[in-house]
């Protein structure tokens, strides 16, 4: 027979990473590399971006290694995102090694779209699960206007590709700019209605951005709501949620379309955050607003072993801020843009 104490042991084998708010981390964000081949007004600016040299970037031994040692703690989600992360060569054979990982349940990229004609295919064998691809206006001018790139065709084609392969959902990220895009409001919720794609509506966040953020250029998920049922005609209707996604979502009243609102601005999902990122040099963030950082790059490559390593996630996790501070005086920006954080 065995006692209590085995149980325990059992239990600690995969342990859970808490915080000090009672919060249970379960999801990974893997920035794989700062660049990319966009601008986007609410990323970077037009010139003078600086990348970190390739050799300060994570191989993708280091990345499947920390993929593991994060698994081990009850990691199950893993994104990965950028920059863009298909400026990674071969990013496929990392989502292979990843995917390969005990208690991985899912992968998922974040992506501007523009190779994923080409390798969708692969990525898709490879083990990825889930896809959001940035599309912040359906005109090509604007969308030129929005990604200062005049690719709008190309990365439509690489959204009908992916569609073509069946992955689903497919998320549309959308990032509504006052003055730039909100008049695309009734065009987005056409497209929610005739194709079977998530549009996702985040909120206009201060961080990295070029175009001068400011709290009245913020298109509010509630304003997005009022603008798509005026557009459309019909109510929409919130969708019942299961776990701690930052997203609300909606599907109008007859059931046709889904739109999905991350209000992290006007109404912050702070206190069910379930996650932590990793900058593509290697440095553990707990929050995307964090002002501290855990360099795991320095602990991988001065050979620590995964206890070192899982002690300082564990250390790093615990000490998770309660929430940003984006809607109260004294608000700090972070000095990294979320291409350099990892969207
Ligand atoms: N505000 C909101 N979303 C942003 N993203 C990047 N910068 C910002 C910002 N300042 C999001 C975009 C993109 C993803 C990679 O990151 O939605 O789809
Ligand atoms: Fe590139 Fe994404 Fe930033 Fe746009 S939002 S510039 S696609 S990293």
């Amino acid at each position: 027979m065995h006692g209590d104490g085995h149980i325990e042991t059992v239990q600690r084998d995969v342990a859970d990473l808490k915080d000090s708010f009672g919060r249970t981390v379960n999801n990974l964000r893997i920035s794989v590399t700062d660049r990319c081949n966009f601008r986007c007004r609410y990323c970077m600016p037009e010139e003078g971006m600086q990348w970190m040299a390739r050799s300060e970037l994570l191989s993708f031994e280091e990345l499947t290694r920390l993929s593991r040692i994060f698994a081990s703690l009850g990691v199950k989600h893993i994104r990965l995102t950028g920059g863009e992360p298909l400026m990674r060569k071969d990013l496929h054979v990392l989502v292979k090694q990843i995917s390969g990982v005990p208690g991985i349940q899912d992968i998922a990229m974040t992506t501007n779209g523009y190779f994923l004609a080409e390798q969708a295919a692969d990525l898709v064998r490879a083990g990825l699960h889930r896809i959001n691809i940035s599309l912040d206006s359906l005109d090509p001018v604007k969308f030129t206007e929005m990604t200062r790139r005049d690719h709008f065709h190309r990365v439509w084609e690489g959204i009908e590709a992916v569609d073509r392969l069946g992955i689903r959902p497919i998320k549309l990220n959308v990032v509504l700019i006052r003055g730039m895009n909100e008049d695309e409001i009734p065009k987005f919720a056409d497209l929610a209605r005739s194709r079977s794609f998530v549009i996702r509506f985040i909120e206009f966040m201060p961080i990295g951005s070029d175009d001068g953020w400011s709290p009245e250029k913020v298109v509010t998920g509630k304003e997005i709501i009022v603008g798509m049922e005026k557009a459309v005609g019909k109510r929409l209707k919130p969708v019942e949620m299961r776990g701690a996604q930052p997203a609300d979502r909606f599907v109008f009243e007859d059931g046709i379309g889904e739109i999905g609102l991350i209000s992290s601005v006007s109404e912050p999902f702070c206190s069910h955050c379930n996650r932590v990122r990793l900058t593509s040099d290697g440095k553990l963030r707990t929050c995307l607003f964090s002002l501290v950082e855990t360099d795991l790059k320095s602990l991988l490559r001065g050979n620590a072993d995964d206890e070192a390593i899982r002690t300082a996630i564990v250390e790093a996790v615990w000490k998770k801020e309660e929430g940003h501070l984006i809607n109260r005086p004294g608000f700090v920006r972070p000095a990294r843009s979320m291409s350099q954080i990892g969207g």
